[in-house]
C-alpha cells in the first residue's frame, strides 16, 4: 500500500479514543433519513442499507453506525456504495480507496465481521443485506473507516525488506540472473499489496500490538528465500514478538486477498530458526 495522505484535523488522544471505543459504540445506528437529490442514472429501483462505522474525532465519544440506503446494483461493489454515499448523501464520509482493481490494498475495512478489500466484495454476496462496514479491527481510528497504519509500515520496515548484498557499493552495476526455480522460491510472499488484511483478522496482533505479524514475516521471507540476498534476519525473526509468538491460527492465510499464504512464511520460518539452534552454521 502507497502511504496514503493525512487525514486532517486528528490529534493523538482521538486516535486512542476510536481504538477502544470501536467496539463500544457497535450497537448504536443512527439512520439517514433524507438522501439529498442526485442525479446518478438508476437501472434499479431496489435498495441496499449499507451501516457504515461514523467517527469524527472532536465531535463523537465514540465510534456509532449510521444506516444509508443504496442503489442495489448487481455489479457494484461495498466500494461503489461508500462512493455512492459519499457523492449523493454525505460527502464527509472518509474512507481509503485508490485502484479499485485489488492492487494498491489502500480499501481494507472489515465487511460483515470480515476483514475484505471493499473494491472485490460485491453486493450480490449479501442478498438483501443490510452490509455493515466497519473499519480494519485492531487498528487505532483516524476518522470514519480509515485506520492509522504506522505502526503497520514501522513493521515492514524493520525486516529490511530490500536485497542485501554485501561487498557492492551503490549504485549495483552487476547482474544477478535467477533461474525459473530461483524466482518460485520466494514469489508466492512477493505479492503482498500491504493490504494489512493479515494483521486485522491475526487474535495474537490485535492482543499484543508488538507482535511483528504476519505480513512483516512474509516479507522478510521472500527476502531470505532470494538467492540474491546476502543478509541475515535471524536476529529479528528468532523472537517471541515475532514467529514464536504466532499460535498458527492461521486465519491470516484465509482472509489475505492475494494468497501470500503468511502462516505458512511463519511456520517455514520457525523450522528455520530451529535448525540453526541445532546447526547453528546454516542459514536457510
Ligand atoms: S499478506 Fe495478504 S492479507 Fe497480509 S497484507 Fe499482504 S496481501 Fe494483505
Ligand atoms: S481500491 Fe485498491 S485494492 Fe481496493
Amino acid at each position: 500500500m502507497t502511504e496514503p495522505d493525512a487525514v486532517s484535523g486528528v490529534d493523538g488522544a482521538a486516535k486512542q479514543a476510536g481504538r477502544g471505543a470501536n467496539e463500544e459504540g457497535e450497537g448504536t445506528i443512527r439512520r439517514v433519513t433524507e438522501a439529498k437529490h442526485h442525479e446518478v442514472r438508476q437501472t434499479t429501483t431496489r435498495t441496499i442499507t449499507l451501516e457504515v462505522t461514523r467517527y469524527r474525532p472532536g465531535q463523537d465519544s465514540a465510534p456509532v453506525l449510521e444506516s444509508f440506503d443504496v442503489p442495489l446494483m448487481d455489479d457494484w461493489a461495498v466500494l461503489d456504495g461508500l462512493n455512492y454515499i459519499k457523492d449523493q448523501l454525505d460527502g464527509t464520509l472518509s474512507f481509503r480507496w485508490s485502484c479499485r482493481m485489488g492492487i494498491c490494498g489502500s480499501c481494507g475495512m472489515n465487511v460483515n465481521g470480515e476483514p475484505r478489500l471493499t473494491c472485490g466484495t460485491f453486493f450480490t454476496e449479501f442478498g438483501d443485506g443490510p452490509i455493515r462496514i466497519e473499519p480494519l479491527k485492531g487498528f487505532p481510528i483516524i476518522r470514519d473507516l480509515v485506520v492509522e497504519v504506522d505502526d503497520f509500515l514501522d513493521k515492514l520496515r524493520h525486516v529490511k525488506p530490500w536485497l542485501i548484498r554485501e561487498g557492492e557499493e551503490l549504485p549495483l552495476t552487476t547482474e544477478h540472473a535467477q533461474t525459473p526455480a530461483q524466482l518460485e522460491a520466494y514469489k508466492q510472499y512477493s505479492m503482498c499489496i500491504n493490504c494489512m488484511l493479515c494483521y486485522s483478522a491475526c487474535p495474537v496482533y490485535v492482543l499484543d500490538p508488538d507482535f511483528l505479524g504476519p505480513a512483516a514475516i512474509a516479507l522478510a521471507q521472500r527476502y531470505e528465500l532470494d538467492s540474491r540476498d546476502m543478509g541475515d534476519r535471524f536476529d529479528m525473526l528468532n523472537l517471541d514478538e515475532a514467529v514464536w509468538g504466532c499460535t498458527f491460527v492461521g486465519e491470516c492465510t484465509k482472509v489475505c486477498p492475494k494468497h501470500v499464504d503468511p502462516a505458512e512464511a511463519i511456520q517455514r520460518y520457525k523450522v528455520t530458526a530451529a535448525m540453526r539452534s541445532i546447526l547453528p552454521w546454516s542459514r536457510r
